[in-house]
């Protein structure tokens, strides 16, 4: 895809068929992250993968007592999609900010290259109040969660969501 159309075409989709994503779908995702920039190229990094029966298994934890599915819209969200992808980070924690945003390189890279495979995602960081019980799930509580992308195909139209226009946020121009 041109590179300001593959821009323009991701939005952040909340709902997925039922087609399933292939692994050489999932490797290509991987890949573009493992590409990706970082400060002092540390790469702060560790990727999990969850589909199936095994990520209907982690929904259920994830859904409060009596809670349907409408009712948590990330449980939701993780049943529908063909494939949870979790970036997690060590437990010490960041070295420095420049970590914070090396994961931010990271994610939308990723996030660009879902978009680039006709698929769709949506970044969700909701997750990470959840931490123990998606860790405790895979069994990796030494790592730290910071982010999940639901993987799938779109099953929902979105206009582009509002932005500020260029003049709130061009300061100064000499
Ligand atoms: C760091 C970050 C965290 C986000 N966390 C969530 C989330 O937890 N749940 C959710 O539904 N969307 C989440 N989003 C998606 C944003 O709501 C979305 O990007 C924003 O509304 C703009 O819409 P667009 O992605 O379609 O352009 C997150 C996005 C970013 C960049």
């Amino acid at each position: 895809m041109e590179f300001e159309h593959l821009i323009k075409q991701r939005h952040s989709i909340r709902k997925y068929t039922q087609k399933q994503v292939s692994d050489e779908q999932i490797m290509k995702i991987l890949e573009v992250g493992r590409l990706s920039q970082s400060a002092r190229n540390r790469q702060p990094w560790f990727f999990a993968t969850i589909k199936g029966k095994n990520k209907d298994a982690l929904v259920s934890k994830l859904l409060e007592k009596d809670q349907t599915l409408e009712q948590n819209p990330t449980a939701r969200m993780f049943k529908e999609c063909s494939v949870l992808i979790l970036i997690l980070t060590t437990k010490e924690g960041y070295e420095s900010f420049n970590d914070v945003i090396s994961l931010g390189c990271l994610i939308e890279n990723m996030c660009l290259e879902i978009t680039n495979l006709g698929l769709s995602t949506c970044w969700n960081r909701n997750i990470a109040n959840k931490e123990d019980i998606v860790l405790q799930h895979i069994n990796k509580q030494e790592y730290r969660l910071e982010t999940a992308l639901p993987v799938g195909y779109p099953n929902e139209y979105v206009e582009p969501r509002p932005r500020k226009a260029l003049e709130e946020m061009y300061i100064y121009k000499d």
